[in-house]
């Protein structure tokens, strides 16, 4: 037999497993600092997925969750120094690398719904958010939810006195260091991994996250409150750097957009559930006192931080929120 038959012949009897054990051409590193039972650490395996079916195990996508390599600190840097390939980070953390215009997602009680929130991250003023990352070595590449943020507590925060003198952790934005300013409470940046353990050793004394990140981080461990404000909105725009990406062929380029753009509309699908699912948790350890507000102490929390918009507006950028306020008014983005 010839040397190349008696190579096929050895070949097919490979099993498929053994095929697939040559390294990849291809490996993207995605790191992430939430938990991987959340729309995020979902949507990064469901990407990963994707990515390896389409190509055929050629390229390859490894997820790092919980901050395992980079956490609010450092991720964003890492990816710019190609350290990672790719970062998820909630859109209040793009101000800090030169970006303040994100933080107008933060601005509280802005969006009724995750249908108005789409349209403009879906339309022409997401776009052009996405566009301004190239000033930072940076590609866009889209954004997805997680949910609208609670607040929480070792006591009831239902009106805004309750939130008096607490120092409550926040992200790196302005704004939401300007809500909390003007609820009374002191803002204390914290980077997301070390919440809990501010939260326990009381270092802070509450914070605001969606249920989904409240539970997948044990906070009811360390919170005997959660109050259903609703008063925010946490979302998250999917990064790579610029050398990574232009450095890819085209067709892989365009698998891998292609199996995030499916990989962020499958995140948009489950991140209500997501958040239902830990409420309802949450409800069932029954560790944690959950409080509805009534309208009035929506109203009364709504008042008390409507100047936040005008108060940082010379931040964001007077034409971004002409642009945002056009967009929701005409229900386009
Ligand atoms: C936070 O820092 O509270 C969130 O941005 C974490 C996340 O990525 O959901």
């Amino acid at each position: 037999m010839s040397t190349r038959r008696a190579w096929l012949a050895s070949a097919a009897a490979l099993p498929l497993a053994a095929v697939g054990q040559n390294k990849p051409a291809i490996t993207l590193r995605f790191s992430h600092v939430v938990a991987e039972e959340t729309p995020k650490g979902l949507a990064a395996k469901r990407f990963k997925e994707l990515v390896a079916q389409r190509s055929g195990g050629r390229i390859s996508v490894q997820v790092f969750p919980n901050a395992q390599l980079y956490g609010d600190h450092d991720e964003m840097q890492a990816l710019q120094l190609g350290a990672v390939d790719m970062v998820a980070p909630s859109l209040s953390k793009f101000g800090r690398i030169g970006l303040p215009e994100f933080e107008l997602f933060d601005l509280p009680f802005l969006f009724d719904d995750l249908a108005s929130v789409r349209r403009l991250t879906q339309g022409r003023l997401g776009q052009k958010l996405l566009q301004g990352l190239s000033h930072q070595g940076l590609v866009g590449l889209g954004y997805f939810d997680n949910g609208f943020k609670q607040m929480s507590a070792n006591r009831p925060l239902l009106e805004p006195k309750d939130f008096i003198g607490l120092r409550m952790r926040i992200q790196a934005s302005r704004v939401i260091a300007a809500q909390m300013r003007a609820l009374g409470a002191h803002p204390v940046t914290l980077a997301f991994s070390e919440t809990h353990r501010a939260l326990a050793s009381g270092v802070v004394d509450g914070t605001e996250n969606p249920v989904s990140n409240f539970w997948t981080q044990a906070m009811h461990e360390v919170q005997s409150d959660l109050s259903l404000t609703n008063h925010g909105y946490l979302g998250y725009a999917v990064v790579t750097n610029q050398r990574f990406w232009h450095s890819l062929r085209v067709a892989d380029r365009e698998l891998i957009n292609q199996a995030m753009q499916e990989a962020l509309a499958f995140a948009n699908q489950i991140a209500d559930a997501q958040n239902d699912n830990a409420l309802q948790a949450l409800r069932q350890t029954g560790s944690t006192r959950i409080h509805e507000l009534s309208a009035d102490q929506r109203v009364q929390l709504r008042r008390v931080v409507q100047p936040v918009q005008q108060q940082l507006a010379h931040r964001i950028g007077k034409a971004w929120i002409n642009a945002l306020q056009a967009a929701l008014l005409q229900g386009v983005g």
